[in-house]
């Protein structure tokens, strides 16, 4: 047993010279394995004194963690340098240009998104944000529609079970439009608020023009002194600037939703023929969106004194305004992940949308 420093000498110059894993594996197999030199030595303790025993066994278990350590050092640093090959080894360029007919393109409500985004920012308003899945309180109740309020069945709720509650009111729900981002913000906000959230929305209807799934922008603004005149201004200046026109005849028809007084939809005047809609000039109407006053009830549940504060709300269908914009005639086809439809309908991917650099401009030029 007097080579037992030889074996340590040894053992650990070989796991020092290892140069692979499956080298590294085998010098530990020859010491640790089961014919293994100390698995060897361990075995023929059983003929020693009770004395010796204990002193060479602690010799042995002091000896076996060391080159278990040496062996585990060594491991984690031969898989280092064997990823580190690896990734040098597949290095790629990700500046290189791809080929033209492999190009991404950006999904039209991507594009919509965006353009809204600039529109909006360049007035001033940041963006919220809310959950998907949410509860009934923010969806309704807090939007002046408690339970049991007919407006709720205008909207084709997709409810969601509350694991902790069988009780029906505690069930979420797929948020039904973006408006419970209002009561998000004003409760963690103090006016002036100056908001749109766009997101996703979720409602129990499929034909050309509903999907299951869709998407809304919400406007918010909450100040003092605020009035009809500014939802009105804001929401001419959006129409004009999000179709690229000087001027375009708008018009509000009184509307209901439970949580505007009064409220609006807006039209903006068109031309419809039987192949063509051209936005800006004729004597048709098309309905864009929903507006209104914030009805009290909405800011006091978002904890704002309507005494002191008032404010205006909007909110609109973006894949409808892409649909309009971009002549799309099917709302299905968005959702489908057809790469030829995305292929004639996207936009490339540098066409980023500002007021400055042109919200469209290369609109279609991926066409
Ligand atoms: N939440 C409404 C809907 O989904 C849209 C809407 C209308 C939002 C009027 C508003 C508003 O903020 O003031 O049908």
């Amino acid at each position: 047993m007097e080579n037992l420093e030889d074996l340590k000498i040894q053992t650990l110059k070989a796991i020092d010279n290892a140069t692979d894993s499956k080298i590294l594996d085998e010098v530990r197999v020859s010491v640790l394995g089961k014919k293994g030199a100390i698995t060897e030595l361990m075995k023929s303790l059983a003929s020693f004194s009770v004395e010796e025993k204990k002193e060479m066994g602690k010799k042995l278990n002091i000896l076996k963690t060391e080159i278990e350590n040496a062996l585990e050092t060594k491991k984690e640093a031969l898989a280092t340098a064997e990823l580190n090959a690896k990734l040098e080894a597949e290095r790629i360029d990700v500046t290189l240009p791809i080929r033209p007919e492999n190009q991404g393109r950006i999904h039209p409500v991507s594009k919509i998104y965006e353009e809204v985004v600039s529109i909006f920012g360049e007035m001033g308003f940041e963006v919220a944000e809310g959950p998907d899945i949410e509860d009934q309180f923010h969806n309704f109740n807090a939007l002046n529609m408690p339970a049991n309020h007919p407006a709720r069945q205008m909207q084709d709720t997709f409810y969601v079970p509350n694991p902790e509650s069988a009780d029906f009111d505690d069930s979420y729900v797929v948020r039904t439009h973006t408006s419970p981002v209002q009561i998000r913000t004003m409760e963690n906000k103090k006016p002036p608020i100056r908001i749109i959230a766009p997101g996703r929305t979720y409602r129990s209807d499929y034909d050309a023009t509903h999907t299951p799934m869709f998407h809304q922008v919400e406007g918010l603004v909450i100040d003092k002194n605020i009035t009809m005149a500014h939802l009105k201004g804001c929401l001419y200046d959006f129409v004009k600037a999000f179709f690229e026109l000087d001027d375009i005849p708008v018009r509000y028809r009184p509307s209901y939703f439970p949580f505007t007084e009064p409220s609006a939809e807006m039209d903006i005047g068109c031309k419809k023929s039987k192949t063509e809609l051209k936005i800006g000039a004729g004597t048709d109407w098309l309905e864009i969106l929903g507006c209104g006053m914030v009805h009290p009830n909405v800011l006091r549940a978002g904890g704002i004194d309507p005494d002191e504060y008032q404010g205006f709300a909007f909110g609109v269908g973006i894949d409808r305004l892409a649909m309009l914009k971009y002549g799309i005639p099917d709302l299905r086809t968005f959702f489908e992940s057809d790469v030829r439809w995305l292929k004639h309908y996207g936009f490339l991917p540098l066409d980023e949308s500002s007021m400055t650099g042109g919200l469209s401009n290369n609109g279609g030029a991926a066409r």
